[in-house]
């Protein structure tokens, strides 16, 4: 209370002095420095985090064919060792971005067999149904060989396809823009055609959340949904084809996309019937996936800074004020840490890194928008959201000369860093990022090395640096037809065949980040090692041997893992060793083994090996 008081009472001085209005919302000055190292420093480890779970090659992904992203190593309590058509997808958004603001061809290389590996994920009869109806696309999930699942499981999910197909434009807009054109024509666009017939065909019928748990319509896909036929018409006319059922039906979309807005904020689950306040971080996902940089701040498609998607923020964070221990004696314009809904008992119920990461990322694509626009606008619907950060707003419209626009920018940026911080003091000093935190302890919950939250620090990074990718188009997509039909338009599939993509320049990697997966059975006091010839393996000293990971060792599958970087063309041998309670070392039978690292555009190699 006392320092909002002296917010207060500074707001009026000049800018310098109303930057310290973000001191009573959330992060003093001297923690700002603190988070931006922070950030620095987890940015490696997140990208590593994301590439460890991708097949073959990743340090976490044994088991997992080419191209095909695991949602998490963890094989049990939970098992999330499947891909996922959704979470794949975006995190494959983020690393197209990230390859298309770095240039790391070792990332084009991952979206490469990627897109590969989707175009035989789409041909795959499952449950859900076939390609010959499309049906088959919104199967949600898949064994990491690339075969169906065929187990019971919430399906369909509409949003797969959608969030596919924009991951593949953004991706084709590069090979179109630098010279690739018909990798973009005849490898991305027939993979891209059958997720957009897809999408026109199905988006008005029922399907699962993203959760996974509701059987409705969820505000998520149909705004993915929306997305992906917009610029899916776009990106068909720069290949030279059209795509009619994307025109005849996105207008649709967007009109039913308003039905979510309950006036107050969105309800992020309707046409079904969940007991609960539809208050998710559903929304806040969609909002980030969503964010068209040039799109300002636009009611009808939800943009980040639209005073709808921050009377949702409000509404959401505040929901989590009093259900979680964490976030006990966090008042009003305070960071908290955010779960995906209050009624959420998966685990118990608690905060998850990717959702409190979103809550950020909202907002740092909110203050992008703003400071394009030049002006912020409050209306009452958004009042309640700038008065929670910033005491004495009030509505009307604020040009960017004026020194409330730089108190209300600075207090967003302050509440913004505050939901990041919250991730940074729950987040073990190793980095890793699991699915959740417990809401009482804050110690690391439920899967491990969630592929998704590591993207979704990644995403918040990009934001916050005000990298922002390019537009899809929304500033020209956002007329609401004034009745909305009930509408579907029939598609034709078919199996997108060519793989053939060209040799892209690329740098050679100088180290290589080298995985050793051995399957070995063993029992309580063993450990495994790897030991050769070269000193990274301890010159054939089985005291300065490699040690390596049981975490994700089971009955069916005993794995022991790790990795040690080599440089590029070294050529080895060696050998793995058991360590028994005792300290006495069981070598393997002979001969050695012998490997040579490749000298490739690629950073990463693996072994699968059997102990013998
Ligand atoms: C794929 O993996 C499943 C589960 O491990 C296994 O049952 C199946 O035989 C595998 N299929 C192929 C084609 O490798
Ligand atoms: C289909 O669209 C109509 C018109 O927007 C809407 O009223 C209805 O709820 C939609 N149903 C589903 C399942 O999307
Ligand atoms: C989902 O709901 C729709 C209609 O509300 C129903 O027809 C369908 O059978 C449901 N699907 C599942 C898997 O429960």
């Amino acid at each position: 209370m006392l320092l909002r008081a002296i917010g207060l009472h500074l707001s009026s001085l000049s800018a310098f002095f109303a930057l310290t209005n973000g001191i009573p919302s959330s992060l003093p000055f001297d923690k700002r420095a603190e988070l931006d190292t922070w950030i620095a420093n987890e940015s490696p480890i997140a990208l590593s985090g994301v590439l460890a779970n991708l097949g073959p090659s990743g340090v976490k992904s044994y088991g997992a064919s080419t191209g095909i992203l695991l949602a998490s190593p963890s094989k049990s309590n939970p098992d999330y060792f499947f891909t996922w058509t959704r979470d794949s997808a975006l995190v494959f958004k983020t690393l197209v971005d990230q390859f298309i603001n770095t240039g790391d061809t070792n990332l084009q290389l991952a979206i490469n067999d990627y897109i590969s590996a989707q175009a035989k994920l789409q041909t795959i009869s499952n449950p859900s149904g076939s390609l010959s109806n499309g049906a088959g696309l919104a199967e949600p999930k898949y064994m990491p060989n690339s075969t169906a699942f065929t187990g019971d499981w919430g399906r369909p999910q509409r949003d797969g396809p959608a969030l596919r197909a924009t991951t593949l434009i953004a991706y084709g807009r590069w090979l179109l823009n630098n010279g690739y054109s018909s990798s973009a024509t005849d490898i991305v666009w027939p993979i891209v055609k059958n997720d957009l017939e897809y999408v026109a065909q199905y988006w008005n019928q029922t399907g699962f959340d993203l959760w996974e748990e509701v059987n409705g319509s969820s505000f998520f896909t149909t705004a993915a949904q929306h997305r992906a036929l917009v610029e899916g018409s776009a990106f068909a006319g720069s290949v030279g084809k059209s795509c009619s059922t994307c025109d005849s039906q996105a207008p649709q979309i967007l009109c039913f996309l308003q039905r979510y807005w309950n006036g107050q904020y969105v309800v992020s689950n309707i046409n079904t019937n969940t007991g609960r306040t539809g208050k998710d971080a559903n929304f806040c996902l969609a909002s980030i996936h969503t964010f068209d940089p040039d799109a300002g701040c636009d009611d009808a498609t939800f943009q980040p800074c639209s005073p709808r998607m921050l009377a949702s923020h409000k509404a959401l964070t505040d929901s989590f004020r009093s259900v979680y221990g964490v976030n006990s004696g966090t008042g009003q314009g305070s960071a908290v840490a955010v779960g995906r809904y209050p009624e959420d008992v998966y685990f118990n119920g608690n905060p998850w890194y990717l959702t409190t990461l979103c809550a950020a990322e909202q907002l740092y694509s909110a203050l992008y928008q703003i400071n394009q626009v030049g002006s912020i606008s409050i209306t009452s619907t958004s009042l309640p959201f700038w008065q929670a950060i910033y005491p004495s707003a009030a509505t009307g419209t604020f040009v960017s000369s004026i020194s409330t626009f730089t108190s209300l920018t600075s207090a967003l940026k302050s509440y913004a860093d505050g939901f990041v911080a919250i991730v940074q003091k729950y987040t073990p000093s190793s980095g890793a990022l699991a699915e959740q935190f417990d809401k009482s302890s804050g110690a690391p919950l439920s899967a491990v090395d969630l592929t998704w939250s590591y993207a979704s620090f990644l995403t918040m990074a990009t934001a916050r640096n005000n990298a922002v990718s390019a537009s899809w188009g929304a500033g020209s997509a956002n007329n609401v037809p004034s009745i909305c039909s009930t509408s579907s338009a029939t598609g034709t599939y078919s199996a997108a065949t060519n793989t053939n993509w060209p040799v892209f320049p690329c740098t050679t990697a100088a180290s290589v980040l080298f995985a050793f997966n051995i399957l070995a059975t063993t029992s309580v006091g063993q450990n495994v090692f790897v030991v050769g010839s070269i000193s990274e393996l301890g010159s054939w000293d089985p005291s300065k041997a490699v040690q390596l990971r049981a975490d994700l060792y089971t009955q069916s599958t005993p794995l022991w893992y790790g990795s040690v970087k080599l440089g590029a063309g070294t050529r080895f041998e060696y050998k793995y060793v058991r360590k028994e309670a005792d300290g006495s070392v069981v070598w393997e039978s002979d001969p050695n083994r012998v490997y040579t690292v490749p000298s490739s555009c690629r950073a990463g190699a693996s072994v699968g090996d059997v102990w013998r």
